[in-house]
């Protein structure tokens, strides 16, 4: 058995360039001791991760637990107090964002992050601008290299929005487009890229349950037939069930615990983390806010 698969052309006729990883149980990301402080605030510490190759994996945990944090502090969004970083097993922390992202890590933001005044074609353009070779006068002049990996840029992006579900966006101004596409549109941004990994922070916030399912859907496709790992945080506990195979929950800065769904839907640790109260508590002395955050499904 050969360590990659060949190149897979999609169905659809998107062309992967590169191999599909063969699932493994290696870790893709790993995340050692990680912790983040604000001043004097500290907003994660002892965080250890361990992302599979291949898989889907959700981080789950009540308002202010630390999760964006995490996902800032891997892509270099904010820098790490302490901890280590290891994408593929290379060291990440420390490299500046731009090249934590050229080595293959994708995300999406808790508020959507467009630019608002450009269309949908537009936007996922810019998210491939990595791709691109030609140089600063070669696009000047309108060189055949710059008019050949423009017009591929753009084909690539339309082949990324019809992947997403949004091919009828394609002309649309990002601010015009309805929240649910304006999700997908930045998932088609990110995933245009190229990534081995794929951070989503709370893509489902706002759907409705048909949304849900179909982002439900999408991330399978993007594991599956783009071969990209998933790590989402989410609280739509529909939407993580049916979709992660390891669920790790952050509780107050830390890591509370980890497991399958099933475990994690039996873990009486995790219900008390969202609702706010020790065991023997009665339900009714917690706030309804974050019996909201739970979205129903796991209490
Ligand atoms: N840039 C920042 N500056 C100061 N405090 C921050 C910053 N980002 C996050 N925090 C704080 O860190 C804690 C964790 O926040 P966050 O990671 O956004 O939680 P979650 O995503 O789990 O809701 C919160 O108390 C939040 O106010
Ligand atoms: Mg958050």
């Amino acid at each position: 058995m050969p360590d990659v698969l060949p190149p897979n052309r999609l169905p659809d006729g998107l062309l992967l360039d590169r191999p599909l990883p063969i699932p493994s149980r290696a870790p893709l990301l790993d995340v050692r001791g990680l912790k983040k402080a604000f001043g004097g605030m500290i907003a994660i510490q002892n965080v250890d991760l361990s992302i599979a190759e291949g898989s889907v994996h959700a981080i789950i945990g009540p308002n202010g637990a630390g999760k964006t944090t995490a996902f800032n502090c891997i892509t270099a969004f904010v820098p790490p107090t302490a901890g280590r970083i290891f994408l593929g097993g290379e060291r990440i922390d420390g490299l500046p964002a731009h090249v934590v992202a050229r080595h293959g890590v994708a995300r999406t933001y808790q508020n959507v992050r467009l630019f608002p005044n450009m269309t949908a074609l537009e936007n996922v353009l810019v998210g491939q601008h990595r791709r691109l070779h030609a140089t600063f006068w070669e696009a000047i002049l309108g060189s055949g290299r710059f008019r050949r990996e423009e017009a591929e840029a753009r084909a690539r992006a339309m082949e990324y929005l019809a992947f997403v579900g949004i091919p009828q966006r394609a002309g649309d101004l990002a601010r015009h487009m309805p929240y649910g596409d304006q999700r997908r549109l930045e998932i088609a941004r990110a995933l245009v890229a190229g990534p081995r990994i794929l951070m989503l922070d709370e893509p489902a916030a706002g759907m409705n349950p048909a949304e849900g399912r179909a982002l439900v859907e999408l991330i399978e496709r993007i594991r599956a037939d783009l071969g990209v790992t998933v790590v989402l945080i989410e609280h739509h506990m529909r939407v993580v069930m049916a979709v992660a195979e390891r669920i790790t929950v952050f509780n107050r800065g830390a890591i509370l615990t980890e497991g399958t769904p099933g475990e994690i839907q039996a873990d009486e640790r995790v219900i008390e983390a969202y609702l706010g109260r020790r065991s023997g508590q009665v339900a009714a002395a917690a706030s309804p806010e974050p019996q909201r955050q739970m979205e129903a499904g796991i209490a």
